[in-house]
């Protein structure tokens, strides 16, 4: 029997890694339905490649438009639309595993209704966990899910874990995890980084991604949202997670055990693996990513992150430290100046001053409902833009 499949972010870079591999296994997987924003063009080759039954797009005008191209093309799809559709293909009977690979808190609400589901979630989207760790746990449990986390870090901690391990739970006998980090590509540039452009922080030197993933590495704000996602997937409090940088990005984090072993995960950097892996688990399958040459490697490095030249990550260190609303708030007002500083409305040191003022700015609550979160999401929101366009305003035109 196939497993029914819903790629949530379809049109995007872990979309295609994850089309990618359930292309190899059609005896395996069915593409059932296929979801993203509003990239039409995108959505329309991908359903004339896949012909899933259903698709979506959150953008109700660019769905209507899929809508009257796919039934042109004779295509049995049904297009569905509007931000509402994700929730419904994540919880459709014949969908058996959901990719929730949206970016940013717009991820939310789809991974709440797979985790309600009782689907097997496959979470690559971190910002649903960053914003509402709580509630998502809370609903995978409630649910009966099984998530199995994609961003490589923690799918490397999941396989270095004890096969009995539950997520939210840390076993005892861990004495901390390793949580590695590329260093992004301004790990050993000299430069000013105020004067970067965009096309340079979504350079990166070892994996394709996303643009807001991307800034987000080469801010280390990613390590700090995966620092936030790896206390509440492994249910250890922060100070048991050390941040290691390791440029060749081969060794994707590792889990000390009180007898002084530390397990490893090693692969290429290639999300192909990851993906696979949370397919299959607990078995294992071809995911088309090539051998290490160990040989060729050479060596493998590590050192400290610059908390200094680097201020989004302690800025997440201490949301992480302070729980309930505050990484939600950290969330959104990243979410905000990183497309401040994608749009060129925001250099980019101003990104982590703009979270600053928004996390000194917007108060804290628990995060123990919906509301609570989606009130601070937007309070922070709020408070960001008025942050960027006070950053513009000092900066003032052309600068
Ligand atoms: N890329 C990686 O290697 C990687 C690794 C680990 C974790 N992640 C996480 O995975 C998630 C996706 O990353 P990515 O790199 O694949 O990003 P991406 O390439 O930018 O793709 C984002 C996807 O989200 C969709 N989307 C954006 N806003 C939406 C909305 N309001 N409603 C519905 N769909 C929406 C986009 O659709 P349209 O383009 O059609 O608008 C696109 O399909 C992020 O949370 C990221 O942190 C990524």
């Amino acid at each position: 029997m196939t497993l029914g499949v819903a790629v949530l972010g379809a049109t995007g870079s872990i979309g295609d890694s994850t089309l990618d591999v359930l292309s190899r296994h059609p005896d395996e997987f069915r593409v059932v339905a296929l979801a993203a924003g509003r990239n039409l063009a995108k959505m329309r080759e991908l359903c004339l490649r896949f012909r899933p039954d259903y698709a979506a797009l959150a953008d109700r005008e660019a769905a209507s438009r899929l809508r009257a191209e796919l039934a042109g093309e004779g295509l049995a799809t049904q297009v569905l639309d509007g931000p509402e559709a994700l929730e419904t293909l994540a919880t459709l009977p014949e969908v058996g595993a959901v990719m929730a690979a949206v970016v940013g808190a717009a991820g939310l609400p789809s991974t709440l209704a797979a985790a309600r589901a009782g689907k097997r979630l496959l979470l690559a989207n971190k910002e649903s966990l960053v914003m509402a760790a709580p509630l998502v746990l809370g609903a995978v449990q409630q649910g009966g899910a099984t998530l199995i986390p994609i961003d490589s870090e923690h799918n490397a901690i999941f396989q270095c874990l004890p096969p009995d391990a539950v997520i939210g739970q840390a076993p005892r006998s861990i004495r901390r995890l390793l949580l590695t980090a590329s260093g992004g590509p301004f790990r050993d540039f000299q430069g000013d980084l105020s004067q970067v452009t965009p096309e340079q922080a979504c350079a990166h030197p070892n994996w394709v991604m996303g643009r807001k993933i991307s800034v987000d590495s080469a801010t280390l704000m990613n390590k700090g949202l995966e620092l936030i996602e790896a206390c509440a997937l492994f249910g250890l409090p922060p100070d048991k997670i050390d941040i290691l940088v390791h440029p060749q990005s081969i060794v994707h984090s590792m889990v000390e055990y009180l007898d002084g072993s530390v397990l490893a995960q090693l692969g290429s950097p290639d999300m192909r693996t990851p993906i696979a892996q949370a397919l299959a688990w607990p078995r294992r399958i071809e995911a088309g990513v090539q051998s290490l040459d160990f040989v060729r490697l050479g060596a493998l490095d590590f050192r400290p992150p610059d908390l200094v030249r680097f201020p989004c990550l302690p800025l997440a260190i201490a949301a992480a430290r302070a729980g309930g609303t505050v990484p939600a708030v950290l969330n959104a007002a990243n979410e905000v100046a990183v497309q401040a500083f994608l749009d060129r409305r925001l250099n980019f040191l101003d990104i982590a001053a703009v979270i600053e003022t928004v996390m000194s700015t917007v108060d804290a609550g628990s995060a123990t409902d919906l509301a609570a979160v989606l009130g601070a999401d937007a309070l922070a929101r709020d408070a960001a833009a008025r942050a960027v366009s006070a950053c513009a305003a000092h900066r003032g035109p052309g600068t």
